[in-house]
Formats: C-alpha cells, sequence, structure tokens
C-alpha cells in the first residue's frame, strides 16, 4: 500500500501473515529490496534509516536464517538491536508472553520480531503493542518474510512469478512456510501445487487453493519451481510415517526426479534441510538449487519491510488521528 503523495510505505502498524496483504502490497515490498540489495555491496554496508530506532529479537523457537538476517538487516539500516535469549530470560521463571512484551516495550522498543510455537502469538501482541510485531513464525499458522524471500528469489531467477507452476513437497500438515507460500505465489498469479503423503498432505489443502497430489511424478510434470519442505521430526505425532526410509523412497528429491520436472526447474528448501531424507545431497548442491540465494535474499526483503513498516509509524506521527468530537455516536 504505497502512500500515493511520495513515500513508499506499509499502512499497517505490524506484518503478521501474507493473509491480510494485498498484492500491491507485497509487490511494494518486493520492489523496495530490490533497491536496498545493493547495500550489501557497498564498502560500508549501512543506511541511516532506523538511526535511533530498536529492534528486538524475541524468539520462543530455534531459528538461524530468519533471526540472524532481521539482526544483519536492522543493522544494516543503523538500528539498535537487542537478542532476548529466551532460555536465560524471565520467561523461564513463568513470566508470559504479554508481560515479557510489555517489559520490553517500556524500554522505548520500536519493533519486536517474534517467533512462537503458538499460532497466533504475534496477533496478540501486536493488539497491545505500540511498538510494530513482525511474525517471524507462528506454529503452523505463518512465516510471512520466508513467503516473500520465496517470492523474490522466483521473481529474480525466473524474471517473474505469474503463470509459474510452483509445486510443495513433503511435510505439508505442519508447514507455516507452505500456508505463507501458497498464499503469496498465488496472489502474485502463480499455479501452487501441494505434493506428499495423505498423512502429510490432506485434500483440505485445496479449500485453500491448492492443488493437491500424492503422486511426485505428476505433481513433478510441469513445475517451474521445486520446493522441499523440511519433515518437521518435532512436531509428529506416532503414526505419521511408515518409516523414513519409506518416506524418502517414495518423496524425497533426488537427481532422477528433478528431471522430471521442466528444464531448469528451481530447487529451493526454508532450511534446515534434513540431507538424505527429503532432499538428497546432490540436489541441495544442484546447480539448479537456489537455497543459498533464499538466504541472501532474506536480508534485502526484512530490509525493505522494516523500511517501509518505519515510513508508515513515520507517517501516522506527523499526522494522527483526529478525536471524534464529544458526544459522537461510537
Ligand atoms: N527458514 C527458516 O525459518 O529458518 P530458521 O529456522 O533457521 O530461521
Amino acid at each position: 500500500m504505497a502512500d500515493s503523495a511520495s513515500v513508499p510505505m506499509l499502512k499497517h502498524k505490524d506484518l503478521l501473515e501474507i493473509a491480510t496483504l494485498s498484492r500491491e502490497e507485497i509487490q511494494l515490498i518486493l520492489h523496495t529490496a530490490d533497491s536496498l540489495k545493493d547495500v550489501a555491496r557497498h564498502p560500508i554496508k549501512k543506511l541511516p534509516t532506523l538511526r535511533g530506532r530498536t529492534m528486538v529479537n524475541l524468539f520462543y523457537e530455534t531459528s538461524t536464517r530468519t533471526r540472524t538476517s532481521f539482526e544483519l538487516a536492522a543493522v544494516r539500516l543503523s538500528a539498535d538491536v537487542v537478542n532476548i535469549d529466551v532460555g536465560i530470560s524471565s520467561v523461564k521463571k513463568g513470566e508470559s508472553l504479554l508481560d515479557t512484551a510489555r517489559t520490553l516495550e517500556a524500554m522505548s522498543v520500536d519493533f519486536i520480531v517474534m517467533r512462537h510455537a503458538a499460532s497466533g502469538a504475534p496477533h496478540t501482541l501486536a493488539r497491545n503493542l505500540h511498538a510494530s510485531v513482525i511474525n517471524a513464525g507462528d506454529g503452523q499458522h505463518e512465516h510471512p518474510t520466508q513467503a516473500l524471500l520465496d517470492c523474490y528469489t522466483v521473481r529474480e531467477k525466473l524474471g517473474g512469478i505469474a503463470g509459474k507452476t510452483i509445486t510443495l513437497f513433503g511435510d505439508l500438515l505442519h508447514s507455516r512456510v507452505a500456508r505463507s507460500n501458497l498464499l503469496a505465489f498465488t496472489k502474485l498469479g502463480a499455479k501452487v501445487r501441494f505434493c506428499g503423503p495423505p498423512t502429510l498432505c490432506p485434500r483440505e489443502f485445496e479449500q485453500l487453493g491448492a492443488e493437491v497430489h500424492h503422486d511426485v511424478k505428476t505433481a513433478l510434470a510441469g513445475s517451474d519451481v521445486i520446493y522441499v519442505l523440511r519433515l518437521q521430526f518435532e512436531r509428529h505425532r506416532l503414526g505419521l510415517l511408515p518409516s523414513v526410509r519409506a518416506y524418502t523412497q517414495q518423496y524425497g528429491i533426488s537427481t532422477d526426479r528433478v528431471k522430471l520436472a521442466k528444464p531448469g526447474a528451481l530447487v529451493m528448501h526454508p532450511g534446515p534441510m534434513n540431507r538424505g531424507v527429503e532432499i538428497s545431497h546432490e540436489v541441495a548442491d544442484a546447480p539448479q538449487s537456489v537455497i543459498v540465494d533464499q538466504v541472501a535474499n532474506g536480508v534485502p526483503i526484512r530490509m525493505a519491510v522494516l523500511y517501509l513498516l518505519e515510513s508508515g509509524r513515520t507517517a501516522r506521527a506527523a499526522s494522527p488521528p483526529v478525536p471524534a468530537p464529544m458526544g459522537a455516536a461510537a
């Protein structure tokens, strides 16, 4: 949602999900990341945009890529960054999520980037805080910045997204990445397929707009992108898979299977990978793999999100809403 007058901005206070972003807002984020990507190539990798602002990383679940790239994104925009180590924080004494967040906000924090095992946890914070809340993954719900960097990578490598067939393989059931990617890619005009065993890829996903497959060969035919998801063993109940070996035989992405997609199809994975399980070593490191590019693109995408949210915050501060006159109808 660009301001019609001049400065590009997101008018939302928070970035919580792809579901409530418009196609134009997604395109604005991708376009803004184009101009910010160059900063990594400057001798001094910094812009002053967020000077004087503070961002907190509040991760209740583990992360390497997301947490580090948010930190780098904020530092490259000159913000101060605080990483909360939940394992040695007062969370361990039983402090609630909301009390933890309010404690941080009392120290004049501007952005809280949070990852939590409970779907909707960032939404709760967003409703209760003045700080901008950014969802870095909530339960099985969404991981919006992962979808944005994935869209950016496909657009960069294939020259566009509209009309492309993007096929996601594996553990769709537990994947917040799959939900955000389905929403983002379809908003940008791609066809999205989901493929996996019925226990991890139920038919109900058709109601969300995905084409559901249980056969790898038919799912791969005509695919421009082979997007492999991690088997999330930590979230599995007993009985979802006969065995890991059987899963790899039936659904693992090998060099032979990659050949069933369109020539030059991209191979993607959000990481961390279970090499030799959902993706072979050879495929992960093949020239068609853009997994490292996905990681690199996480920084400009997260810079763009911070930049656009900050522009919106500045605009709101400059023209606060006019209070309703006394006695006006609610
Ligand atoms: N893709 C992703 O979210 O990776 P991390 O868990 O390392 O942040």
